[in-house]
């Protein structure tokens, strides 16, 4: 159950290639409302600020270690540092413990941040209840989460997929639906809270969206992916310290799980050749911008990264790769392109069984709204494509299947739209296509 995750960012480059072959489906389904979406008012009561004198809120949790034996909990107070520490305990046993962490400020143009905590609980058994308590001292809020089971080559664990999410009514939508999936853990794709939409990347709405957020965020880890949204650098308003709120805000465990801050490449090539698929089965990468994308919007930003990367995923038999960035839902088949070296003309994606399948869930609402114009024809990688907001779950079921579904937000409810099982690449490299590709 261990996850290949890491933060990657876009970079920018156009290049001129198109692929001129007929290919999967292109969904004829046309959301009702055509409008952009809106951000929810910073009244609204998925905002709503918890009562109480210095009350912990925006509380989120990530895994706080390499196999799920620790977690780490986030909280904000406001009115003064308060204290660090969480109490927990687990629903076998009366006994409490307290591990106690850190506080963050910063400063982002003219605003200044509240008490922003982290602190990782270890030691922690898995496929366990625990209930935690933070604020302590003044106002307390109680929460609960239930670890990962153990590492294990047969064992099943159901993941969900967000991307894009910001704070829009969709948005709101779309986080609805995740919950009333069966989803464990969320594995986020990048681009949280859209602040940077607003003047001076307001981040008044990095507040709004923690505690919009927490209401899953609080009960379940969601795996970090940094987006372009994230970055925050503006010379214009003199702040030049990338990622700094997304940084401040959501910790990742790189420290604990004895991983070191290197260039993103170097950090790659040493972290693949230490999973055992004999030990975990499933190989997952996340990224933010995709590889394989046939909408206009961000068309070939994701080619400076395939180039490098595409190859190592092949070679270490990556099952599947999330990203967002682009605001819509797509999947590929299973293909590569990693023969083209600029100037040998093989610009082709060519069918590959070797190679992962590629989905794009940057369909999370946010204000910006969906990416509706695709290129056409439908390029043969391209398996499946909407302009509609939604979400992934991913259920691994054993060491060779695990089935994916799409969840379109239509009309108020969940709508599977997109749904195939995903044979894995090192257990069972079959054909597992859903289109005939040549
Ligand atoms: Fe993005």
């Amino acid at each position: 159950m261990k996850m290949g995750n890491s933060s990657f960012v876009a970079i920018a480059l156009l290049m001129s290639v198109v692929v001129l072959c007929n290919g999967g489906k292109t969904s004829s389904y046309v959301r009702k409302l055509i409008q952009n979406p809106v951000d929810m008012p910073l009244d609204s009561d998925a905002f709503a600020i918890p009562p109480g004198y210095n009350a912990p809120q925006q509380v989120h949790i990530t895994q706080g270690d390499h196999v799920g034996q620790a977690m780490i909990i986030s909280w904000v107070t406001v009115d003064e540092p308060g204290s660090n520490e969480v109490i927990y305990w687990s629903n076998s046993s009366l006994q409490n413990f307290t591990a106690e962490g850190e506080v963050f400020t910063y400063t982002y143009y003219n605003y200044t941040s509240g008490f922003i905590h982290h602190t990782n609980i270890t030691n922690l058994e898995f496929n366990t209840t625990y209930f935690y308590v933070v604020g302590i001292g003044n106002t307390t809020r109680q929460f609960w989460f239930t670890t990962p089971p153990e590492v294990g080559i047969d064992v099943p664990y159901t993941f969900g997929i967000i991307g894009d999410l910001g704070q829009t009514f969709d948005s709101n939508t779309t986080l609805t639906h995740y919950q009333n999936s069966n989803g464990s853990t969320l594995l986020y794709v990048g681009d949280l809270s859209y602040a940077d939409d607003y003047p001076y990347h307001d981040n008044v709405r990095w507040d709004t969206w923690g505690r919009f957020t927490e209401r899953s965020a609080a009960y379940q880890p969601w795996i970090w992916t940094a987006g372009n949204h994230e970055i925050d650098f503006d010379l214009q308003i003199g702040e030049t310290q990338s990622f700094k709120p997304f940084s401040n805000r959501y910790h990742t465990p790189y420290e604990s799980s004895q991983r070191t801050s290197t260039l993103q490449y170097k950090w790659l090539t040493t972290e693949l050749p230490k999973i055992d698929r004999t030990e975990t089965s499933w190989l997952i990468v996340l990224m933010h911008a995709p590889w394989y994308n046939s909408y206009y919007s961000h068309y070939m930003e994701g080619e400076p990264m395939r180039v490098v990367f595409e190859s190592l995923f092949i070679k270490y038999k990556v099952d599947v790769v999330f990203a967002g960035h682009v605001h819509a839902y797509e999947r590929s088949e299973r293909v590569s392109n990693d023969k083209y070296n600029i100037t040998n003309g093989i610009c082709t994606p060519v069918k590959d069984i070797s190679a992962p399948v590629y989905i794009t869930n940057g369909d999370g609402g946010n204000q910006e709204g969906l990416s509706i114009n695709m290129t056409q024809p439908q390029p043969s990688y391209s398996a499946y494509r909407e302009a509609s907001f939604g979400h992934g779950t991913l259920e691994i079921k054993n060491r060779t299947h695990a089935f994916y579904s799409w969840n379109r937000n239509q009309d108020g409810y969940a709508v599977e739209a997109d749904k195939l099982w995903l044979f894995n690449r090192y257990w069972n490299p079959l054909d597992d296509s859903t289109t005939n590709i040549p």
